[in-house]
């Protein structure tokens, strides 16, 4: 799927400033963004239940816009809130969604028997959906948005409300499907979680996105700005003055045998430093640049800075 310039305005108000990304068949791309950040608009546009101000997405070239029918069979939306049918049987929830995709006879049948095997829900067919569990409700959600079978999943919070052993099984699922080449896009405020699933992620601040790629190309970019231990065996003061003048570097701060330094530069950047001292003749005894996970990334990025 490739998101195109895509932009939603309610009167003046920019809930979605031109954002452009995409994603590939066996993706899990990870969209995160506090709240009110633009996420659902953007995934309501997506799953064709809104329209673009301007710009456009497209499905193997197929837009959004021009042919919402055509994109309806090749996407699955899971909304953030499952709107709950109080008189309905879990099978015949799912057997109502597929006869809304327009399944039929034997094939609306196994389409909701493959659907309830592959989310384990066979064992709750004859419950009721309003008595379902948070975590049975959010599995009943992923197998409705799979009836069709479509390529692509749009998936909204799926995993908020879950306890861990739920969101550890639902990541489960999500894996599988990603290997069975569906590619998924996936909203949520658990950071850390997503760090663990997705091989690509997007930060979107009101209505801008900030950052976009592989998890581990926008950890590289932020490295720039990094916060370096370094250990000396002694020496300190001498060692304080001369990482003063070195460049790149922004502050030093001393911390008993440590200097803690604030420094713009590249991994490269940061070997040439560390060189340096030892050439110097410095006793370095540890030399550590801050690990930064999602959860880091998310604060950095969102800071504001950026209307
Ligand atoms: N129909 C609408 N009319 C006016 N403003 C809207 C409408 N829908 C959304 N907005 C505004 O657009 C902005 C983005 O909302 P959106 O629901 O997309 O955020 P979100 O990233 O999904 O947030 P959350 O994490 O809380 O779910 C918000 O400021 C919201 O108030
Ligand atoms: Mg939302």
């Amino acid at each position: 799927m490739e998101v195109d310039r895509l932009e939603r305005r309610f009167g003046d108000f920019v809930a979605v400033d031109r954002i452009s990304f995409g994603f590939r068949a066996g993706d899990i791309f990870g969209f995160v963004g506090p709240n009110g950040a633009g996420k659902t608009t953007t995934m309501r546009i997506l799953a064709t239940l809104d329209a673009p101000t301007t710009g456009d997405a497209r499905v193997n070239g197929v837009s959004v816009v021009d042919y919402p029918d055509e994109i309806r069979s090749s996407i699955g939306f899971m909304p953030d809130h499952l709107s709950v049918y109080t008189n309905l049987y879990v099978e015949e929830y799912l057997d109502f969604f597929a006869r809304t995709y327009g399944l039929s006879g034997r094939r609306r049948r196994e389409a909701v028997q493959s659907v309830m095997d592959f989310t384990e829900l066979h064992s709750l067919r004859r419950k009721m959906c309003d008595t379902l569990s948070k975590g049975m409700r959010q599995r009943l959600g992923l197998a409705r948005t799979l009836i069709h079978d479509p390529k692509v999943l749009i998936l909204d919070e799926p995993a908020s409300g879950l306890d861990p052993r739920a969101r550890i099984e639902f990541r489960a699922l999500l894996e599988e499907l990603s290997r069975r080449g569906k590619g998924i896009l996936i909203s949520s405020h658990i950071l850390t979680e997503l760090s663990e699933i997705c091989n690509v992620v997007a930060i979107i601040e009101r209505g801008k996105l900030l950052t976009c790629g592989a998890i581990e190309e926008i950890r590289k970019n932020l490295r720039r700005h990094s916060v370096i231990r370094i250990g000396f065996l002694d020496r300190i003061e001498e060692a304080h003055k001369k990482v003063m003048l070195y460049p790149g570097v922004q502050a030093v701060r001393v911390a008993g045998k440590e200097l803690e330094v604030e420094f713009v530069g590249d991994e490269a950047a940061r070997a040439a430093l560390l060189k340096n001292l030892v050439q110097g003749g410095l006793p370095v005894v540890q030399f550590a640049g801050h690990e930064q996970n999602l959860e880091d990334i998310f604060m950095e990025v969102t800071k504001g800075q950026v209307q």
